[in-house]
């Protein structure tokens, strides 16, 4: 049995993790959530890691809030860095891999092709900065470290841009969305799907392919283009008679929809390093989002 034990229970990433965890027989999934450790407070983490006793560590807690985090850096800092140091420390003392998730955000989005790993990080906002805090306190403390770089998160759970826009899809009879900006929609459950598939070997004691990751789907596009799959998808699933089918999606510039925090233009990130040392990639996009919109249709 692989003993996990999992930070950040009711995010998209941790509820993904507990609906995927059945089809894991040989891992036991323990979660922690904000009651039982409130990550602001990192005093008890290792108490916590110390009473568990994991195999591996999952860290998919983060502060997520993109826009609020440049009026609360500190806090921001606290979670995506601090929390995540002492977890690190913890890991390292005990000699247990820590899988930690991190965000395409940590780049500036002037790219003209997919971001490798070693690309040039450059964050343009507090988040962002955070995260990558967060990433090279991991990479100085704990050699066996797994950092996941991921996109654009939609699932069944949570706030997300899938089930925003099925509401505005449906509320409205026109919308505008951003069509300047590049990424990889990126399924929870498909995240969560392969961070448990790699768990055996990651818990190997000979395991050597620690390191930095980018772990995002296959496709890329806009925000707009994205919003337009969701209704084509949404509206075959749930027929012609949806209220959303009739939306009409208008492309938008990212100035016309000004946010506190700027976002990289274009944050596609290149999985081959994944795919060459785990052997696989992440399910195609397009069934990716139908599970999503099926689970939703079925009142996850
Ligand atoms: N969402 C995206 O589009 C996206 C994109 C790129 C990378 N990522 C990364 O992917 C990972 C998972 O993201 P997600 O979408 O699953 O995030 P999410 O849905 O926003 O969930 C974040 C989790 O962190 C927990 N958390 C926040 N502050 C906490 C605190 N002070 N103490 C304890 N727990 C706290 C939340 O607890 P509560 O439920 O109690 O609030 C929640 O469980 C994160 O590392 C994120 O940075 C996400």
């Amino acid at each position: 049995m692989i003993n996990t034990l999992v930070f950040g229970k009711n995010g998209q990433l941790g509820r993904s993790l507990a609906a995927c965890s059945a089809q894991f027989p040989e891992t036991t999934v323990q979660f922690l959530d904000r009651r039982a450790c409130d990550l602001s407070k990192p005093a008890k983490i290792t108490a916590l890691i110390d009473l568990y006793r994991p195999d591996v560590i999952i860290n998919a807690a983060a502060y997520t809030a993109v826009d609020q985090a440049e009026n609360e850096p500190d806090l921001a800092h606290k979670i995506n860095c601090d929390a995540v140091q002492t977890m690190a420390e913890r890991a390292a003392g005990l000699s247990i891999p820590l899988i930690h998730v991190s965000t395409d955000y940590v780049f500036d989005g002037q790219a003209e092709k997919p971001y490798r790993e070693t690309y040039t990080v450059a964050p343009l906002g507090v988040y962002g900065a955070t995260k990558l805090a967060g990433e090279e306190a991991v990479r100085a403390i704990s050699d066996k470290h797994l950092i996941l770089r991921t996109s654009w998160v939609y699932s069944p759970f949570g706030k997300n841009f899938v089930k925003t826009m099925l509401r505005l899809l449906s509320e409205k009879t026109e919308i505008g969305v951003v069509d300047d900006q590049q990424g990889c929609p990126t399924s929870a459950l498909d995240l969560a799907t392969a961070i448990l598939r790699i768990l055996p070997d990651v818990t190997r004691g000979d395991f050597t392919q620690f390191g930095t990751y980018h772990l995002v789907s296959d496709t890329q596009m806009t925000w707009c283009a994205f919003t337009r799959e969701i209704q084509a998808k949404a509206t075959k699933l749930l027929g012609k008679e949806w209220s959303g089918a009739a939306c009409e999606i208008k492309a938008a510039t990212s100035a016309q929809f000004p946010t506190v925090a700027q976002r990289p233009a274009y944050s596609v990130m290149s999985t081959e390093k994944f795919m060459t040392h785990f052997g696989f990639g992440l399910p195609q996009f397009d069934r990716s989002l139908s599970a999503v919109l099926q689970k939703l249709a079925g009142g996850a």
